[in-house]
C-alpha cells in the first residue's frame, strides 16, 4: 500500500477529470450509431430516462463508496463490508469492476486507433474531394489491414500507458483543462455547419420525434447500457476516482455538472452526424462506421475542412484518451497499492495484457470476422455487448444497493448534504428507483 494517497487539485480538477473520463468515443462515436441502430428517438429517449433515475445515483454512490474506502476499488469494497459487518463477497464488485474497466479499455483502445489513423488521414487531406463512396473506401481499407489497425492501437495503449504511468496528476490535469473547451468549441462549429446543410430539421425530426414502435426490449437493454457507458460507471473508474477525493467535493452538484456536459456533448454528436448521413443519403444504421464515414464527407466539402478535419480527429483521439486513462486506473491502483511493482510497473503490466485482448477485437474486422459459435457475434462485438450491456449495470446496481441498503442512512444523507424532501428523494432513487429500474430493463431486455 503506498503510504500517501493522492488527492485531486481541486473541485474543478476533479470535474474535468470526470468529464473527461465520460466524454469520449461512447459520445461521439458510439452514441449516434447506437441511435442509428436502433431506430432513433425511442433509443434517444430511454438513454435520457436512464441517465436520470438510474445513472445519476449510480455515479454519486460510486464516489461515495470511492471516497469513503479511500483505495482502490476492491480494497475499498472489502474495508467498507467489514465495517459494515457484512461479507468480504462485496469486495468481488470491486474485482469485477477492475477487470470490466479493463476489458472495455481493450476495445476501446481498437477504437481510439482509429481515430488517429483519421488524424493522419485528414493531415494528409486524404479527404479532400471524397464523396461517399471514396469515404467508405478508406474506411474498409483501415479495417482489412490487421498491421495498420495493430500499429494504431499499439500507439494509442502506448500513449494511455505513458500518461496512467505518471501518476494521478502528471500531465492529466493540464490537459484536460486545455483539451475538454476546445473539444465544445470545435463540436459547436460543427453543429453549427450541420444546422446549415438543409437536413438539420430531419435529423431532429430522427432523434426526437417519438416513434414507440421502434422500441423493444433490446433497445431498452441497449440504451441502459449505453448509459452506463457514457458515464463510465460501473467500471471501478469512479470508484477509483473518487478514492482521490476530499471530503469538501459535493458529490450531488458536481454529479449534475459532469452528466450535464457528458449529455449535451452526446446529443450534439447526433445532430452533427444525422444531418450529414441525410445529406449523403447514407445509411443511419451504418453500425461503428457511422462517423468514419460520414464526418469526412462534410470536411471534403467544408472550406477549410482539411483544418477542421485535423483538429477534429486529434480531438477525438484526445476525448478518447481522457476516457482511456481513467480505463486504465482502477487496475493500476490496485496494482500499485497491493504488489511491488512500483505504479510504472503497474501501469505497464496492465497496459501490456490489455493490448493482448485488444489485438483479437481488432482481428474481428479482417482475419477472425466470422461470428463466434454459440453466441453469434465477434470478438469486438462480444467485449462490448458483454460489459456495456451486462457488466457495467450489474455492478451498478451491486454499487448503488450497497449504498442505499447496507451503508448508514443518516451519516449517507449527511454526507450528501440533504435533508427533508430532498433526503427522501435520495432514498427513493438509490434505495429503490435505481435497482429496480436496472433489473426491469434486465427482464425486458431478455425476454
Ligand atoms: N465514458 C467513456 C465514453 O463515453 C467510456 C468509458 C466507459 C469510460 C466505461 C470508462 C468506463 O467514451
Amino acid at each position: 500500500m503506498t503510504a500517501q494517497h493522492a488527492q485531486w487539485g481541486s473541485r474543478l480538477t476533479f470535474i474535468l477529470a470526470a468529464t473527461g473520463s465520460a466524454v469520449g468515443l461512447g459520445n461521439i462515436w458510439k452514441f449516434p450509431y447506437m441511435v442509428g441502430e436502433s431506430g432513433g428517438a425511442g433509443f434517444v429517449l430511454v438513454y435520457l430516462v436512464c441517465i436520470a433515475l438510474i445513472g445519476m445515483p449510480v455515479l454519486v454512490a460510486e464516489w461515495l463508496l470511492g471516497r469513503r474506502g479511500g483505495r482502490n476499488p476492491i480494497d475499498t469494497m472489502a474495508k467498507l463490508a467489514r465495517e459494515r459487518g457484512r461479507s468480504r463477497a462485496w469486495a468481488l464488485l470491486g474485482v469485477s469492476g477492475v477487470l470490466v474497466g479493463a476489458v472495455i479499455l481493450s476495445f476501446y483502445s481498437v477504437i481510439g486507433g482509429w481515430s488517429l489513423y483519421y488524424t493522419g488521414q485528414a493531415a494528409g487531406a486524404q479527404f479532400a474531394g471524397a464523396d461517399a463512396e471514396g469515404v467508405s473506401e478508406i474506411f474498409d481499407r483501415m479495417l482489412a489491414s490487421p498491421g495498420t489497425l495493430l500499429v494504431v492501437h499499439t500507439l494509442f495503449m502506448a500513449a494511455s500507458v505513458a500518461i496512467v504511468a505518471r501518476g494521478l496528476k502528471g500531465g492529466i490535469e493540464m490537459a484536460v483543462r486545455l483539451l475538454m473547451p476546445t473539444l465544445a468549441v470545435l463540436i459547436l462549429v460543427l453543429l453549427i455547419y450541420a444546422m446549415f446543410t438543409g437536413h438539420f430539421g430531419a435529423a431532429l425530426h430522427y432523434m426526437f420525434a417519438l416513434d414507440l414502435d421502434s422500441l423493444t426490449g433490446g433497445t431498452v437493454l441497449a440504451a441502459m447500457g449505453q448509459a452506463f457507458f457514457t458515464l463510465s460507471v460501473g467500471a471501478g473508474i469512479m470508484m477509483a476516482y473518487g478514492s482521490y477525493l476530499g471530503q469538501e467535493t459535493d458529490l450531488l452538484s458536481t454529479a449534475r455538472t459532469v452528466i450535464a456536459f457528458d449529455t449535451v456533448f452526446a446529443l450534439a454528436a447526433g445532430l452533427i452526424i444525422f444531418p450529414i448521413v441525410f445529406a449523403n443519403g447514407l445509411e443511419t444504421s451504418e453500425g461503428p462506421g457511422l462517423i468514419f464515414v460520414t464526418l469526412p464527407l462534410a470536411f471534403a466539402e467544408m472550406s477549410g475542412g482539411t483544418v477542421i478535419g485535423v483538429l477534429f480527429f486529434v480531438l477525438l483521439s484526445f476525448a478518447a484518451l481522457t476516457s482511456s486513462i481513467s480505463l486504465l486506473e482502477p487496475a493500476v491502483e490496485f496494482l500499485d497499492e497491493r504488489s511491488r511493482l512500483g505504479r510504472v510497473g503497474a501501469t505497464v503490466l496492465s497496459g501490456a495484457l490489455i493490448w493482448v485482448l485488444g489485438i483479437a477485437a481488432l482481428l474481428s474486422f479482417n482475419l477472425w470476422s466470422a461470428p463466434l459459435p454459440v453466441v453469434d457475434l465477434t470478438v469486438f462485438d462480444l467485449l462490448d455487448v458483454m460489459t456495456s450491456q451486462y457488466m457495467l449495470p450489474l455492478n451498478g446496481f451491486f454499487a448503488v444497493l450497497f449504498v442505499g441498503w447496507v451503508l448508514d442512512r443518516e451519516q449517507v444523507r449527511r454526507e450528501l448534504g440533504l435533508e427533508g424532501v430532498r433526503a427522501t428523494l435520495w432514498s427513493l432513487a438509490a434505495r429503490v428507483i435505481a435497482p429496480l429500474g436496472v433489473g426491469a430493463v434486465f427482464v425486458a431486455g431478455l425476454t
